[in-house]
């Protein structure tokens, strides 16, 4: 194992005093552990709490502001624990409630904040309120949910034909308890996951309910899964484009997060994070309203091509939306839903669609990795929070070699993309798979390449993607420029995206096909490669001092 120099200064670099009135969301680095993947502790293949508990010196000596915790609820794990049995437990699987409060605890005492993920449009079928309604045509529990006779005489047509949000159908017949033919339930996923219906008041006392069970433990921050999906046009009319979405976007969806600002609001510090996709910029802006979410992922710069005019638009475009309503921009680069960086910045088309499944075209992964580096400068010193999804900050590709037969994904076989690619289990140690990620067989499988990959690999190695990241957190906690509202670019021709922020830092981004000139400057706080002489290659980023 390489010597591992600074740790000890860093953690004492990094632990921040979590303080009750801090606006931490605004300018914090999150850090997203998907906990089936992130490390096991008891050799069943599948990560866990005490798993995460014993790698938590990682996250400190990254020197990260928050974790967003994956869910890790007791789930049937349809979809991977987006599909919630018990909003108010841990899956066996991951562990038990006392090891996530424990965790709370222990994060806290590294300075490190609590994020847990609420999934508010759709429960697991084996939650009970679904069971009982399933159970019995007549129980009350059927109101929670989207119960529907069915189209034509014999109401075996679908109550609509909307499309899922994975692809597929969105309604499923029951059976009634004589063994008849009953009533369809809406399923805007997978079956597994009855969407909820928010029109009826016990669906909202729960989720609020829900809400203060976990800030009563200590959780400092709500990601809301599919936020902008929970209400639903009870005339169930056709998607017909140009008119309103039925599913998508609902005004009444604002009243919901008003509530629940009201409940954080009554916690000291506590933040609500929310994916909203949302192309239409001005919709978007409303969910950050003052009196609605503090923060949501910006998926237009995720999906952004690695193109320096569109990327530039995109950041303005970021910046605009947020600044006209007083809410912090954010800056994603990956999740566990989307294509690894690495891998979409190594094809020939860099953007990210699900609609434009790119699957197993060519990668250069070289390509990819330098971007990437120069992207982790970009998306570290814009203004906002940024938000880092776990093995990003050991430069993971996509897994594109995982057997058909061992995908978990739901969305595989609907849409014939699997999101199985970038939630394979991190490596930590050693020179073959599982690279102490377990004792046993991960539940996918790891590249035998990311021997070079594991953190014991990278730590310690100056040129490498983990050192570069925590070089890059630690820079943004002192760089006083980096804690300055706004930004400004500097005319730095073409293809080459630079700004300052405050009055002595610039990020300068070589996009354009050659290397350039760097602007004057006192000294080079940080670079993604290797510079050129004075020169600064292409898809390479710098940070500069540019006045003592
Ligand atoms: C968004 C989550 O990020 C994704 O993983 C999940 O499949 C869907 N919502 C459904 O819950």
């Amino acid at each position: 194992m390489r010597p591992k120099p600074h740790v000890e200064t860093i953690r004492k670099q990094v632990i921040v005093a979590i303080s009750d009135q801090d606006p931490w969301w605004r300018d914090a680095v999150i850090y997203q552990v998907y906990p089936r993947s992130f490390a096991d502790s008891d050799g069943d293949g599948i990560g866990d709490i005490d798993g995460i508990r014993a790698h938590l010196d990682h996250l400190s000596d990254l020197g990260v502001d928050a974790i967003w915790m994956s869910p890790w609820y007791p789930s049937p794990m349809a979809d991977a624990g987006y599909d919630v049995a018990d909003f108010r437990d841990i899956d066996p699987a991951f562990g038990t409630l006392a090891g996530a409060e424990a965790l709370v605890t222990e994060a806290h005492a590294q300075g490190i904040r609590m994020i847990v993920d609420i999934v508010p449009n759709h429960i697991s079928s084996e939650h009970l309120w679904f069971k009982k309604a399933l159970a019995d045509p007549e129980a009350p529990e059927r109101e929670l949910f989207w119960f529907r006779p069915g189209r034509g005489p014999d109401g075996d047509q679908m109550p609509t034909d909307w499309v899922g949000e994975f692809g597929g159908t969105t309604w499923t017949r029951t059976t009634n308890p004589d063994g008849t033919p009953g009533d369809w339930y809406l399923h805007l996923f997978t079956p597994e996951q009855p969407d909820l219906n928010w029109d009826h008041p016990a669906v909202r006392e729960e989720f609020e309910d829900i809400l203060r069970f976990w800030f009563d433990r200590g959780v400092d921050g709500i990601r809301i899964d599919s936020a902008a999906l929970l209400f639903k046009d009870r005339d169930l009319p056709a998607v017909v484009d140009g008119q309103r979405h039925p599913f998508h976007d609902l005004d009444e969806v604002h009243d919901v997060y008003r509530a629940w600002r009201r409940v954080s609001d009554s916690y000291p510090s506590r933040a609500l994070i929310g994916e909203v996709w949302m192309p239409e910029v001005d919709r978007f802006a409303n969910y950050l309203r003052p009196d609605e979410l503090h923060a949501a992922f910006n998926f237009d710069f995720l999906g952004c091509a690695w193109d320096p005019q569109l990327m530039r638009e995109c950041i303005d475009r970021t910046l605009h939306a947020h600044a006209a309503i007083g809410a912090p921009a954010t800056w994603v680069l990956s999740n566990h839903d989307v294509t690894r960086h690495v891998t979409r910045y190594g094809r020939t088309e860099t953007t990210f669609s699900f609609e434009n499944n790119l699957d197993g075209t060519p990668v250069d992964l070289e390509l990819g990795t330098r971007r990437a580096r120069a992207a982790a400068l970009l998306s570290l010193s814009l203004p906002g929070s940024t938000y880092v999804y776990q093995g990003e900050e050991l430069g993971l590709w996509e897994n594109e070699n995982i057997p058909v037969d061992q995908m978990q994904d739901p969305m595989y076989a609907r849409r014939g993309h699997t999101r199985d690619g970038c939630r394979v289990p991190l490596p930590w140690t050693g020179d073959e798979a599982p690279f102490g990620f377990t004792t046993g067989e991960p539940w996918l499988p790891q590249p035998a390449e990311w021997k070079d990959r594991t953190v014991e690999a990278q730590t310690g190695d100056p040129n490498s993607m983990l050192e570069l990241y925590r070089s890059a957190i630690r820079a943004r906690k002192t760089e006083a420029g980096l804690h300055q509202d706004g930004m400004t670019w500097l005319d730095s021709g073409p293809g080459v995206l630079a700004y300052t922020r405050g009055r002595d830092f610039a990020c300068v981004l070589n996009m354009s096909g050659a290397a350039v000139a760097l602007p004057d400057h006192h000294s080079v706080l940080l670079t993604s490669g290797p510079l050129d002489g004075t020169l600064l290659p292409q898809d390479t980023a710098v940070w500069l001092r540019i006045q003592e």
